[in-house]
C-alpha cells in the first residue's frame, strides 16, 4: 500500500502506513532520494508484538532504523517484583556531573560495547558537555546496588507531540550482570518511578531496530510501537 505523506521539509517526509510490512526498501528507496535524509512514518499501534521482536531483518542495512513506542497517559504497567528487602535502591544523581558520568559508563558499557557497530556515526556516544546539556532539565534516576550504579533512566519534561502532552524515555539501562532476583527487583523499582512521573501523560521511546531485548522490555512496560524514523547511513 502507499503511504499517505503528511508533510514534507527540505530534508524529511512524514507519512502513514496502515502497517508495518509495508516499510520496504523499496519504499525506502522511493522516499529518501532528491536530498531526503529521514523519513518518518507512523502507523496504528501494534497491540500485538512477534515474539523476534521487529529489527526489519528485510529491510537493506543502508538504513538505520529507531522504532518509537508509545504509552498512552498511565499506561505504564508495574513489572517485577521484590521478593523480602529490596536489593537495590533509587537515587537522583546529586550533580551534573555525577549524572553525566553514570549515563557514559552505561551506555559505554551497556550499549556501545554490544551495538556501537551497528549505529550512525553521530550516535557512538556522547561528550560530557553534550550530555549535561541535553539532560540539564530532566528528571534523572539511578538505580544503586551496593552504592554502585547499575541502571538508570533519563526522562524529559513533557512536550506537546501529535496534539498531547508527552515525555520522552531518552535513556534507560539494566546492567545485563544482574541476578534474576536484582533484575524483577529493577524492573519493579523503574516502572514505578516511570507511572509516577507519566500518570497523567503520555511516553514515548526511540528503540533501534536492531535491539530486540530493548524493544520487548518497552512492550512488557505498556509502550506499543506506533512510528518508525530511517535515515540513510
Ligand atoms: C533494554 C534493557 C533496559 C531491558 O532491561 P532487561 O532487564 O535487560 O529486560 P529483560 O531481561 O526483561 O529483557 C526483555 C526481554 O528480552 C528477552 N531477551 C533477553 N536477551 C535477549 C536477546 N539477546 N535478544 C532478544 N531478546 C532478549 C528477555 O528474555 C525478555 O523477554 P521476556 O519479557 O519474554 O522475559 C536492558 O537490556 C539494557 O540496559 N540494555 C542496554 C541499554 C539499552 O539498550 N537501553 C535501551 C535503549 S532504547
Amino acid at each position: 500500500m502507499k503511504p499517505k505523506i503528511l508533510r514534507k521539509g527540505d530534508d524529511f517526509i512524514h507519512c502513514e502506513v496502515a502497517y508495518v510490512k509495508d516499510i520496504t526498501t523499496r519504499l525506502l528507496d522511493s522516499l529518501l532520494c532528491g536530498g531526503i535524509k529521514t523519513a518518518y512514518f507512523r502507523f496504528p499501534p501494534l497491540k500485538k508484538f512477534p515474539q523476534d521482536g521487529l529489527p526489519f531483518a528485510d529491510v537493506d542495512a543502508r538504513y538505520a532504523l529507531k522504532l518509537g513506542f508509545t504509552a498512552r497517559p498511565g499506561g505504564i504497567r508495574r513489572l517485577g517484583k521484590i521478593s523480602g528487602r529490596p536489593k537495590l535502591h533509587l537515587a537522583i544523581p546529586a550533580t551534573p556531573d555525577e549524572m553525566a558520568d553514570n549515563y557514559i559508563r552505561t551506555d559505554r558499557e551497556y550499549f556501545l560495547k554490544h551495538f556501537a557497530k551497528l549505529l550512525p556515526e553521530n550516535e557512538k556516544g556522547y561528550s560530557r558537555r553534550v550530555v549535561k546539556k541535553g539532560f540539564a532539565n530532566s528528571d534523572v534516576v539511578l538505580l544503586l546496588l551496593d552504592g554502585k550504579t547499575v541502571g538508570m533512566a533519563c526522562l524529559n519534561q513533557p512536550r506537546e507531540r501529535y496534539g498531547e502532552m508527552c515525555r520522552l524515555l531518552a535513556w534507560d539501562c539494566i546492567s545485563p550482570k544482574l541476578t534474576k532476583a536484582q533484575r524483577l527487583d529493577a524492573h519493579y523499582q523503574l516502572s514505578g518511578w516511570l507511572m509516577k512521573l507519566c500518570a497523567d501523560v503520555a511516553l514515548t521511546a526511540h528503540v533501534d531496530a536492531f535491539n530486540v531485548r530493548s524493544q520487548k522490555f518497552h512492550f512488557k512496560l505498556g509502550m506499543r510501537p506506533d512510528a518508525l524514523a530511517a535515515r540513510v547511513r
